[in-house]
């Protein structure tokens, strides 16, 4: 019996990856090396300056600690913008309706999200209200798949890790609801989220 449902953002609620992935090809560009689509499907879930050592890592360039501050904030700033022109017309299918029906049964909600723009992105999406726990990348400092996100989220709506079932698009999500011992809907492909209890292609199917 489902007392809380824990949502990750970005490729569970809205479709962000489009503008996480221009940003980082731009910075791409300006390094003089191209980032395909392919490439940026080992950033998803990961977190900002993982994925620019990734980004790094396929462009066989090394940099120290202060230049790759300064990339990761001049990719955050391009990203920004992007985002700064989200509307409700991006949440992703089915999403309002869930959320509603889930604050209707009086199940708590909550976002665990890898993401330092996650309130921003809430706001722009006017979704806020909805959410009873906002977990974030402001808030913890293990990446998925360390399960510390989606625990926190759990605590924060009172409730035990049986009690909570937790909503994921990227493998390092569902590895990280599992280990905080959670049940876990997959949004995607069953072949990428084989570690999913159930998998779906959007809240829509609920
Ligand atoms: C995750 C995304 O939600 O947040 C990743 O899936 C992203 O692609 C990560 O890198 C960190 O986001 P931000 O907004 O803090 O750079
Ligand atoms: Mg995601
Ligand atoms: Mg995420």
């Amino acid at each position: 019996h489902m007392k809380g449902a824990i949502f990750d953002l970005d490729g569970v609620i809205v479709n962000t990856a489009k503008y996480h992935y221009l940003a980082w090809r731009s910075l791409a560009a300006d390094l003089g090396f191209e980032f395909t689509e392919a490439h940026n499907e080992r950033l998803k879930g990961v977190s900002r300056m993982r994925s620019l050592d990734i980004l790094l890592e396929i462009g066989g360039l090394e940099f120290d600690e202060a230049e790759k501050a300064a990339m990761a904030e001049r990719k955050n700033r391009r990203y920004v913008d992007y985002i700064s022109r989200l509307d409700d017309s991006e949440l992703l299918p089915g999403v309002r309706e869930y959320l509603g029906r889930l604050k209707e049964r009086g199940i708590g909600i909550a976002l665990g999200s890898a993401s330092k723009n996650a309130v921003f992105i809430l706001d722009k999406l006017k979704i806020t209200g909805l959410f009873d726990a906002v977990v974030d990348g402001n808030t913890v400092s293990r990446a998925k798949p360390d399960p510390e996100v989606f625990q926190t989220a759990c605590r924060r709506l009172g409730l035990q890790p049986a009690d909570c079932v937790v909503f994921e698009d990227a493998e390092a999500g569902v590895a990280a609801a599992r280990a905080a011992g959670m049940r876990v809907v997959g949004i995607g492909k069953r072949e990428m989220l084989a570690e999913a209890d159930v998998v779906i292609t959007g809240l829509h199917e609920l």
